[in-house]
């Protein structure tokens, strides 16, 4: 029998707290040799009975209701934080204060100073430390870098991608931490347009200069229903009276210029009608391109100029099977296909890996500084409504 010799706590048993406890399950029966001995432990959340709620609905058999009891306990190796932004710097500095490794959701840091502030003292203490951009673990993202690495596309020229949900348009949403600078940093930029930025990085590089242009199409919401910042809004009721202002982005638009001279553009929306989870991009090299949807996962198309037939237009790749990455363990037969979660279990892998290895993880809290800079230039930008450059 194997004994358990790498603890994971989980800080957050929220939305997407849910889908790393999944992942940790996938990883479990998708990995289950290179992940013997892992557990997920413990679960703190807000309160004691919000704790024993959330550890009953995934799974977990211990929970508190205290952060710091969590980040007191000498057996756990690991911890994941998935907590509204504004917490992510208290939380992840005591973890690294006590030796900590640390996966902390994205954002890593409501702006980039923060996030400076997080890197540096995660490479003081050599913890490992990881930033949740799980769309770059997607196997069709990782096929399309390892094109890039071998240098099937040439050399990038221009990048274009959006991200669009539709959730922000429901006006009886009431005034969560979503929708508030002081909880949550920015608004569609910070939250998703950082898996964009984060994107552009892996793909393409270092993004130098910005452009944007922001919007709120709901400008007040109910402030009702709730007490603080830290609420799961599914169980709240809607039509609270008391209004308070939305003072974050519905939507950003951003011209971007990398630091290879390839330029770009990214969208960022939470009120695109009919959207749910609509990540896509394309890339464009001087031998070769790509276009990935989100909604197709497990497809990419590919126009190169290195096949031996004339090719006119794109082909359909097809990801998965044994060539493929993370092919084989999930995804044997290319037709069957991933989903949301395997991109998180296949970060929590590489995260283990790090810390029993002695490995970099990557992206870490380098990456996460890296993207806070990028919102914190577009935020500039669209405030003054000229072109920032992005601090490096
Ligand atoms: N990577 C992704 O695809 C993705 C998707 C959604 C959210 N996120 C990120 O995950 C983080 C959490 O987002 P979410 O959608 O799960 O939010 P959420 O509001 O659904 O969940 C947050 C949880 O944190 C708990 N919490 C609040 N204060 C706490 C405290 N002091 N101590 C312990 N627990 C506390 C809340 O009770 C709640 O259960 C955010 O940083 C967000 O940007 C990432």
């Amino acid at each position: 029998m194997v004994m358990d010799d790498l603890r994971i706590g989980l800080i957050g048993g929220g939305f997407i707290g849910r889908v790393h406890s999944i992942a940790f399950r996938m990883l479990q029966g998708a990995f289950a040799e290179r992940a013997q001995g892992v557990s997920l432990k413990v679960l703190a959340e807000k309160d004691a009975q919000t704790a024993e709620r959330a550890a009953a609905r995934l799974g977990i058999h211990e929970w508190m209701g205290n952060w710091r009891e969590l980040a007191e306990r000498m057996d756990l190796e690991l911890v994941i934080v998935a907590l509204p932004n504004y917490l992510h710097k208290d939380v992840v500095l005591e973890l690294i204060g006590r030796g900590k490794n640390v996966l902390c959701e994205k954002p890593l840091a409501m702006n980039a100073k923060d996030a400076r502030q997080l890197f540096d003292a995660a490479q003081k203490a050599r913890i490992k430390h990881g930033v949740n951009f799980n769309y770059r673990k997607t196997p069709a993202v990782l096929l399309v870098k390892s094109w890039i690495e071998n240098g099937d596309l040439g050399s990038p020229l221009f990048f274009r991608s959006s991200f669009s949900q539709d959730w922000a348009l429901d006006k009886g949403r009431p005034l969560d931490w979503h929708f508030q600078q002081r909880y949550a940093g920015s608004g569609a930029l910070g939250d998703i347009g950082t898996h964009v930025i984060d994107m552009a990085r892996f793909l393409v590089g270092e993004i130098t200069s910005v452009v944007g242009s922001l919007s709120t199409h709901t400008k007040e919401r109910a402030v009702t229903g709730f007490d603080d910042a830290a609420r799961v809004p599914r169980d709240l009721e809607h039509g609270g009276t008391r209004l308070g202002t939305v003072d974050v982005d519905d939507t950003s638009s951003v011209l971007l210029r990398f630091r290879n001279g390839a330029q770009g553009s990214m969208l960022a929306s939470r009120v695109a009608q009919g959207r749910k989870n609509h990540l896509e991009f394309e890339l464009y090299g001087t031998e070769g391109s790509v276009l990935f949807d989100w909604e197709r996962p497990n497809e990419v198309y590919l126009s190169s100029t290195r096949g031996t037939t004339a090719q006119s237009g794109f082909s359909r790749i097809l990801v998965g099977g044994l060539g493929h990455p993370y092919g084989a363990s999930l995804c044997p037969v290319a037709g069957m296909g991933t989903g949301f979660e395997e991109p998180f279990a296949i970060q929590l892998l590489e995260m283990i890996e790090a810390i029993r290895n002695d490995g970099d993880m990557s992206p870490s809290f380098y990456d996460g500084w890296r993207a806070n800079q990028v919102v914190d230039a577009v935020l500039a930008s669209a405030a003054a409504g000229k072109w920032c450059q992005v601090e490096q």
